[in-house]
Order: C-alpha cells, then sequence, then structure tokens
C-alpha cells in the first residue's frame, strides 16, 4: 500500500468523551504523523485565567487578556506535552477547577482567534492529526480527512470517569452533557458536524477498531488522489 500524502491532515472532531483523543493518538502513531490536542489549549487558557485570577464569567475581562500567556504544545502522539509560560500544566489542566471553567472561556471569540493563530501555526504543512470541536468546521476546513465521534453519554461518562481515576460516573455524565449544550450553543465556532466529516458512533467499538476505521479514510484519500 502507498503511503499516504505527507501534508494530510485528518480532523477528529466530537464532544468529550468520544473516543477523541485516544482514537487520534492511535492514528497518529500508526501513521507516523505529529498530533494536536487544541482542547488542551483552550484548558491551558483557563489555567492562566485562573492562575491569574481572572473571573471566568466575565467575557470582557476574559477578553482583555486572551492574548497572555505563551502556550506551546508538544506533538508527539506517544508523549503530548503542553507548557505554558515554561510551565508544564499537562496535569493541571486536567483539573476540576479547570474542566468547570473551560468553556465559558472557549465561548470568548478573543480566546478563539488567537488559538486559532497557534493551531494554524502548529498546523503548518500538514502531516498531523489534530482534534477538537471545530477542526474540521472552522480550524481546517480543508483537512482531507473529517471525522466527526460520538457516543451514548453513559459510556463517554464511564470513559471519562475511568480516565479520572474512578470519579463518580453520574457526576460526571452531569458535567460533561452541561459542557456540550455550552460547547454546542455558543456563537462562535460551536461543535458541530463539518460538512463532508464521516460520523462514527464509537459505543460498540473497540480503540482499535475505531483507530482501524480513520486510517482506512486516510488511505481511501490516497487512493483517489
Ligand atoms: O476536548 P476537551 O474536553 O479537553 O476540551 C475542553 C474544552 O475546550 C471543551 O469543553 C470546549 C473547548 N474546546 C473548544 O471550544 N474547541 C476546540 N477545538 C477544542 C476544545
Amino acid at each position: 500500500m502507498s503511503p499516504i500524502p505527507a501534508d494530510v491532515v485528518i480532523a477528529i472532531d466530537g464532544p468529550s468523551g468520544s473516543g477523541k483523543s485516544s482514537t487520534s493518538r492511535g492514528v497518529a502513531s500508526r501513521l507516523g504523523l505529529r498530533y494536536l490536542d487544541t482542547g488542551a489549549m483552550f484548558r491551558a487558557m483557563t489555567w492562566w485565567m485562573l492562575e491569574h485570577g481572572v473571573d471566568v464569567h466575565d467575557q470582557a475581562a476574559v477578553a482583555e487578556h486572551a492574548g497572555k500567556g505563551d502556550i506551546v504544545s508538544g506533538n508527539d502522539p506517544l508523549a503530548p506535552t503542553i507548557v505554558v509560560d515554561g510551565t508544564d500544566v499537562a496535569e493541571a489542566i486536567r483539573s476540576e477547577a479547570v474542566t468547570g471553567s473551560v468553556s465559558p472561556v472557549s465561548v470568548v471569540p478573543a480566546v478563539r482567534t488567537r488559538l486559532l493563530e497557534l493551531q494554524r501555526a502548529v498546523i503548518g504543512a500538514g502531516g498531523i492529526v489534530v482534534e477538537g470541536r471545530d477542526i474540521g468546521s472552522v480550524v481546517a476546513p480543508d483537512a482531507q480527512v473529517k471525522v466527526y465521534l460520538t457516543a451514548d453519554p453513559a459510556a463517554r461518562a464511564a470513559r471519562r470517569a475511568a480516565e479520572e481515576g474512578g470519579s463518580d460516573v453520574a457526576a460526571t455524565e452531569q458535567s460533561l452533557l452541561a459542557r456540550d449544550r455550552i460547547d454546542s450553543s455558543r456563537a462562535t465556532a460551536p461543535l458541530l458536524m463539518a460538512d463532508g466529516a464521516h460520523h462514527i458512533d464509537t459505543t460498540a467499538y473497540t480503540l482499535e477498531e475505531v483507530i482501524d476505521q480513520v486510517v482506512a479514510l486516510a488511505e481511501a484519500v490516497e487512493a483517489v488522489q
């Protein structure tokens, strides 16, 4: 089989717990591509706001500070990193405080504009799997492969609670449904299925099966070029 194009961009969107991160990292490492977790960038920005005492529910205050914080993401799918102003925040951005504040920060247009610029700079000439909420629609509308992952809310909550070290599944489900509502209803770049995206409901599949499906889509792109 011939290799997929070196400039390929694989956009993977969907709500939390749909399997985006594991799928994206698996696809990137299988195909030898870089990996970008845009959710981690929104979390990093949120961490910065909390760290500097910015009221995350005050949109004007968040907008005023949106240009601050030097956010650098490492793109190895086997060991992704995220550093803000020289501090490794990989663990800190998964805290409850950040998870509870990331949606209101993400609705602020100035935040999205700043991160869009950073995301496009990382994507550069491609060769990357990018996961998020608006990758196929806004960040990389020309991506050769667009995937929209979903899963039943109960399955999503069970996965997320397990990732978080066994937190309460019912509470996790409520928290992710609340974030879905904000992420899907915001005016700028809402969570939606992009034109041309392939919808995969991951509920009934293993991770390897989902990775196989996305890899097959990437290989099909090459076949028609
Ligand atoms: O994927 P995640 O749960 O780590 O993302 C955290 C939040 O970041 C999510 O609730 C909404 C926001 N986000 C976004 O608005 N756009 C993206 N492309 C990625 C994430």
